[in-house]
């Protein structure tokens, strides 16, 4: 892994992306101040003080896509709640990649690729944000329920050693998992996946699908059987 410590960045995963062709396999951008950051859905992910992670994985696995890539959203939101976990909270996997703790979002991850015109995978950005050290006010300012590590354990956590502890994480199980699939990690992933067996509703693009979450498959797609004992298969989508 090699690290790219930005000062001051509208957005690690905009850079990245930017500079993707001078950017090895396996780089970390981060930043202490994230100015403009992005989250999923055209949101935005707001700054909220120089002791939290603004980072993005460059990655590089091969010119061509393959279905795996979408999944490693899920490998690194595995290896943030193994990470969370090792500080003593209990943190909550929401389908398919956000991490909670008691209902109240505390990491998100956006994941990018950058598409040659000759339509070659130049390389894809797995950006992710977590609130380590903060105020309850900074908290409040954020549009959507969110905690921080700090509020959680009553303690201040090392930004760079939380990073690195992630990201050597991810290195380990990295390789299995482009070889093999969310299957590599989907008994440990399920372990922590929030809302099984509840009713709820996503929303997938235009569409709102309702049911019980039955299950997430091989694949990471999450199962959904609706009154009518109809079974969907949702590939993507929010959990509302
Ligand atoms: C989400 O939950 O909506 C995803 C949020 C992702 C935020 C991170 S912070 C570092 C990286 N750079 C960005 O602009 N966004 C991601």
């Amino acid at each position: 892994m090699k690290y790219l410590y930005l000062d001051e960045i509208d957005s690690t995963n905009k850079y990245a992306k930017d500079n993707i062709n001078n950017l090895s396999d396996m780089t970390v951008v981060y930043t202490s101040k994230q100015t403009a950051g992005r989250g999923r859905l055209n949101r935005g992910w707001h700054y909220i003080g120089e002791d939290n992670i603004y980072a993005s994985i460059v990655l590089k696995p091969s010119s061509e896509i393959k279905e795996v890539y979408s999944n490693l959203t899920q490998l690194l939101c595995l290896v943030l709640s193994q990470t969370f976990e090792e500080c003593g909270v209990v943190p909550k996997i929401k389908w398919p990649n956000d991490i909670r703790i008691n209902k109240k979002k505390i990491s998100g991850i956006l994941a990018e690729s950058v598409i040659s015109p000759e339509g070659r995978l130049e390389g894809l950005v797995l950006g992710f944000g977590v609130n380590l050290n903060t105020s309850k006010d900074m908290l409040d300012e954020i549009d959507q329920s969110a905690t921080s590590l700090n509020v959680e354990t009553g303690k201040y956590t090392d930004m760079e050693i939380f990073l690195k502890k992630v990201l050597s994480k991810f290195c380990l199980l990295y390789n299995k998992f482009i070889e093999e699939g969310f299957l590599s990690i989907r008994e440990d992933y399920m372990k922590r996946a929030e809302f099984l067996k509840e009713e709820i509703s996503v929303r997938v693009f235009d569409k709102i699908y309702t049911g019980i979450a039955s299950d997430v498959t091989d694949k990471g797609a999450l199962k959904l059987t609706d009154n009518k004992n109809r079974e969907h298969i949702l590939l993507i989508g929010d959990i509302l």
